[in-house]
């Protein structure tokens, strides 16, 4: 296994779509173990898509669990029902330090495929929903700012080039 080096804004890379993953074989569960290694190095990462670490393939890994015991494989996934709005505080491991408010879906089914390629359907709820839906848009090129107004944005991105000299000093 491998830690892979993580994308961080304002890296173009963020911006690429991922494509499906064709067979999961081999090579892609090798991928999925090094992005599981990747996110526990993290203190307070729950998941992180393939998009981050610069591998674009729709492939995700979570795991919100508080004592990280309960890794989530998400392959190839699809939101096949959505239900209500919810807004919760969110980061995201590309935005080192900074958080905001982001509206989301509230109760979502996914379908996706599992580590040996078998395919699974999942309902999700508060952090899970969150964070499935924050990963998905990964794949996308979407980032979590996206759903901001500008104004936010700006400020975000400020805080984040201050939070970038004070790691430097
Ligand atoms: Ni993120």
């Amino acid at each position: 296994m491998a830690i892979l080096s993580i994308l961080e804004y304002p890296d173009k890379r963020l911006r690429n779509k991922a494509l499906p993953v064709s067979e999961v074989d081999s090579n892609v569960r090798r991928i999925v173990d090094d992005m599981f290694e990747t996110m526990y190095e993290q203190s307070n990462t729950v998941g992180l898509a393939s998009i981050q670490v610069n591998i674009p393939l729709r492939i995700l890994v979570m795991d919100i669990s508080e004592d990280r015991s309960s890794p989530i494989c998400v392959i190839n996934p699809e939101i096949i029902a959505r239900e209500g709005i919810q807004q919760e505080v969110e980061g995201c491991v590309s935005f080192p330090g900074v958080w905001d408010k982001v509206d989301r879906s509230a109760k979502i089914c996914m379908r996706a495929l599992d580590q040996n390629g078998k395919p699974y359907e999942l309902n999700a709820e508060e952090l899970l929903s969150v964070c499935i839906q924050h990963e998905m848009d990964h794949l996308d090129g979407v980032l979590f700012v996206d759903h901001l107004s500008r104004l936010k944005q700006t400020r975000l991105v400020k805080k984040l080039q201050k939070n970038r000299l004070r790691a430097v000093e």
